[in-house]
Parts: C-alpha cells; structure tokens; sequence
C-alpha cells in the first residue's frame, strides 16, 4: 500500500456548521479518515475581541454590510502565521474571482496545503486583499457566501489527490478531464423498461468499446457543448467521425 502525504486545507468562515455533511460523508469523509485529506475550519468570529463578536458592519459610503478586516486578519494570522511568505496560498471565494474549471483543481491539488477564506453579505473590506493570493468564483452567479464555493472546490481537488477516488485513473478521463464530455454508461439490467444495453458494450472486443466510447463523448460534445471542441484534442479519426455529424473546424 503506497502511503500519500495528507493534503491540507484551512478554511475560514463565519459559519463553521455548514461543511458538516457535505465533509462528513462519502468520499470526503473517507479521504479524511485515511489520511489523504485535512480540514480544519475556523470560525472568524472566535477572532473578534468586542462584547457583540461583531463581524460586519455598514459600508461607507453607504450600501449593505462589509466584513470587517481586523477578525480576518487575526484569525489568518493566528492560524497560519504572521510572516506572509511562509503561509499557504489564501484563496478568496468571490464572484469577482477567476472562474473555476477542472485545469484548476488538477493545478491546486499539486499543493500541499490551501486556505480558504470564505466571504459574506456584500462583500469583504477591500483591504483584506493585501492577505490574499488568488480569487475564485464558481460561475456566474451570486451565492449567499462563499461557503458552498469552498466546499466545491475541496471536492473538485481532492479527487485529484492520488488514493481518493478508488481509480487513479478515474479523475483524468472524466467529463471536461479530456477536453470533451464523457461517454453514456450502462449496468445491470441488460434491458430496462424496453431500452436494451447498447450491443457493442457486451461484444468484449475491447478496441471497438473503446472507439464506440470516444464516439459517444464526441457526439455529446458537439451536442452539448460545441465549444469545448475548440480547445480538446482530436485525432483525424474523431475530426471525420465529428464532420459526419455536421460539426466543421473552425
Ligand atoms: N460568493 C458568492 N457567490 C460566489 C461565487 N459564484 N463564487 C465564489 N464565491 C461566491
């Protein structure tokens, strides 16, 4: 058994009781208890230090309420350290961030420990910028937080993480892995409510499963998301197969 180093993930928050389950469960909780994967959260307002643990206040300027910067700049700098260099990267969850995609989970995942931090209401004060080394969004659309984006990119990287999901291979020919959609799937029963198993599937001729396999991914592709076409890789053999279903190089 090849024994991994864990990878680490600090996340902070104000609402620490949103990962149970979603870290608790599954593959998640498996790659935890093997030592694959850590998770610690923290909770901003253990760093606050008035009466109220006030977290966010009105913006100036006028507008809705901004998390203030002194419990995020405690709570970073208490937990990972006061010295900027030696800290893992802090990845701020925004809709104002680059856009998550497979090719950056497969990138953060080479990093031995990440932190995130997790925003609120309208927004972070700007100056807790100056903490921060890179910003994510998940797509075009506001959340309530950044919680749920953090928890999505945990995933996605943690099925990089060599040991996490049962075939290594697994996470490297998954949708957009490739480039392209993947391949329709099919298990027991042989036929289901009249709709039979494709034929090719039980020949055991393994080549032409293969073929039939990459056909179907490009098929999907070109239906669904054309665009993914222009950046994946395409053998003469998928350009012919895709030029027979209409699709033209641009
Ligand atoms: N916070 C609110 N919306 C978000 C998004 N789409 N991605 C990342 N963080 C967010």
């Amino acid at each position: 058994m090849l024994e991994y180093a864990a990878m680490r993930f600090d996340i902070f928050t104000l609402f620490p009781g949103m990962f149970a389950g979603v870290f608790d469960d599954s593959i998640l909780q498996r790659a935890r208890a093997s030592g694959r994967l850590e998770i610690f959260l923290h909770d901003i307002r253990a760093f606050t230090h008035d009466k109220h643990h006030v977290t966010d206040e009105a913006a100036y300027g006028g507008g809705g309420m901004v998390m203030k910067p002194e419990p995020i700049f405690d709570a970073v700098e208490t937990i990972l350290g006061k010295n900027a260099a030696d800290r893992p990267p802090l990845i701020l969850l925004t809709p104002q961030g680059r856009v998550f995609n497979t090719n950056i989970a497969r990138t953060l995942a080479q990093q031995p420990q990440l932190a995130l931090l997790c925003g609120r209401y309208e927004g972070i004060d700007e100056r807790v910028r100056v903490l921060v080394n890179d910003e994510i969004s998940i797509g075009d659309y506001v959340l309530t937080g950044g919680e749920i984006p953090a928890m999505v990119l945990v995933d996605a990287i943690a099925r990089f993480l060599p040991g996490v999901v049962g075939d290594a291979d697994a996470p490297h020919q998954d949708s957009h892995a490739t480039g392209l959609l993947e391949h329709p799937h099919y298990t027991r029963p042989l036929e289901f409510r009249g709709m039979r198993v494709p034929e090719i599937l039980l020949s055991g001729h393994h080549a032409h499963v293969e073929r039939w396999r990459r056909n179907e991914s490009l098929r999907r592709t070109f239906e669904r998301r054309p665009d993914l076409l222009a950046h994946a890789q395409l053998s003469e053999t998928d350009k012919n197969f895709l030029r027979e279903l209409g699709w033209s190089e641009m």
